[in-house]
């Protein structure tokens, strides 16, 4: 079979100038986020400190860092960022980590070395259980799946906290291992780390805090002067946390830390093949070849903010949080979720009326960029620096869009409203599965058509994602 591949990849270099211009073009067809209407996922400070993280990674574009014994400069920023982190989450003289390539890394670095650390230490348990509420972030559910865990989710609270009397009911002979966040993303709630805390000393088990998105926001938030419970290594029986750079940390994408209590727990996450035929073969993380410029950029980032560029940041972020809170506090159909302990939330329409996908439907038409929630239904926002601005239209859109769904109470079997409705309620999660798997393998096939310009034609993923949306919701009804 003929593979088309003819314009993809050339035959012959073509020009620095002409690949850039070729890359602009297809890259302003991606989401604007700069302009404001984006409210999650992109952690973005301002140029003057993207153009320093840049600078930083550039100058150690080329290292390999798989061997810190190399790079000895980088080695050295690693256990500073590492130091600072620990430092900042109130660890003590033992408290130690690495830098990981994002959460999603620390979380899985950080059940492998429990699993590796409760082998020795409890031999006899062989079906590991880990226990976390339902809001936890699902890199512990692949962390589960990756290491032949069993990950026991309890039931929360309607504010969406962690509800420890039914963490306590789920802790087995089996289980090694407690885990909760700080926050979760989903709805902002930090869960009662202090309960968790005892919970872990009574049952001899080890606690995981999943700061990923809080960790770099959450000692600032206090600093200004809200009261929090304790939520980090100040409650003594954590053992181990997660807590992101390239978020709250405003560092290059890749960087993540993941900190243990002592070093008895971190040896454990330490790989080392001796027999290997190219030498002795280690790695402190899960990569093998591991970027050096990502380390470089994070250093340099806390060192371009200090503490008080981050406690300045926070303070405008806190303030338009609490614009955007207030102004959605005043329209009466709709409800936050609980206590956001930061400059995120998750709001639903009262009793589901008007339908809050239906609200969605009516914002994504003013060009917003929504994130749609599930169990229960919401809306998710982040507030970002560059969000600040556009708060007051975000608020007059939003009011607009409660009346317009109240007005049209059919909206919400029509549309996207009626897809995502159908998806949250949906009680066959097996073909919900089975079709999420088809979408992806879809998106990766091997189907470029080449064009010219030499940037791939694809057709979009949520193209084909709300076509099979149709499709189910098609046989739903029938
Ligand atoms: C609480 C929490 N944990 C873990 C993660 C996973 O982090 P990453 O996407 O960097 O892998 C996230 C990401 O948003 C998060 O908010």
């Amino acid at each position: 079979m003929e593979r088309r591949t003819q314009n993809i990849f050339p035959e012959y270099g073509r020009s620095s100038e002409e690949i850039l211009a070729d890359m602009q073009v297809a890259k302003s067809n991606d989401t604007a986020w700069k302009e404001g209407k984006t409210w999650t996922l992109q952690y973005f400070i301002d140029e003057e400190h993207n153009e320093l993280l840049k600078a930083a990674q550039n100058l150690y574009f080329s290292e390999n860092y798989i061997n810190p014994f190399l790079f000895k400069s980088i080695l050295k920023m690693e256990k500073e960022v590492v130091a600072m982190t620990a430092d900042l989450l109130h660890g003590d003289e033992n408290a130690v980590g690495s830098m990981t390539s994002g959460g999603t890394e620390s979380i899985l670095l950080a059940m492998y070395t429990c699993r590796e650390w409760a082998r020795k230490h409890r031999p006899s348990i062989k079906a590991p259980e880990i226990v976390a509420p339902r809001t936890i972030h699902p890199a512990f559910d692949k962390a589960a799946h990756y290491f032949g865990f069993s990950l026991c989710k309890a039931k929360v609270y309607d504010n969406m906290e962690a509800n420890v009397d039914a963490l306590e009911r789920l802790i087995t002979q089996n289980t090694i291992l407690l885990a909760a966040s700080a926050p979760s993303f989903a709805h902002g709630i930090l869960d009662p780390i202090p309960a968790i805390g005892q919970l872990a000393e009574k049952h001899g088990l080890l606690f995981h805090v999943d700061a990923c998105v809080g960790g770099f926001m959450l000692p600032w938030v206090e600093r200004l002067g809200k009261k929090l419970p304790e939520w980090d290594f100040r409650v003594p029986f954590v053992t181990s946390m997660s807590c992101d750079l390239h978020k709250f940390g405003f560092a290059a994408k890749g960087a993540s830390i993941v900190l243990y209590k002592n070093t008895q727990l971190f040896e454990n996450q330490i790989f080392i093949n001796t027999e290997y035929s190219g030498g002795i073969f280690a790695t402190s993380s899960m990569l093998g070849t591991r970027p050096g410029g990502t380390i470089a950029a994070a250093w340099a980032g806390l060192q371009h903010l200090g503490q008080a560029g981050y406690l300045k940041n926070a303070r405008e972020m806190l303030a338009g949080f609490d614009q955007l809170r207030a102004g959605i506090e005043l329209t009466p159909e709709l409800q936050i979720i609980g206590e956001p302990c930061m400059n995120m939330l998750a709001f639903f329409t009262k009793n589901n009326q008007p339908d809050i996908y239906a609200v969605a439907d009516f914002m994504e038409e003013k060009g917003w960029v929504v994130d749609r929630q599930q169990l229960p239904p919401s809306i998710h926002l982040t507030v970002f620096p560059y969000n600040i601005p556009v708060i007051p239209n975000y608020l007059a859109d939003l009011k607009a869009a409660v009346a317009w769904a109240k007005a049209h109470p059919e909206a919400s079997g029509e549309g996207n409203a009626a897809l995502y409705g159908l998806m949250a309620r949906i009680p066959l999660r097996g073909m919900v599965r089975d079709n999420v798997r088809k979408v992806f393998l879809e998106a990766y096939a091997n189907n470029i058509t080449g064009e010219t310009s030499g940037i791939a034609a694809q057709k979009p993923t949520t193209q084909k994602w709300m076509g099979w949306l149709n499709r189910l919701l098609a046989r739903w009804k029938n």
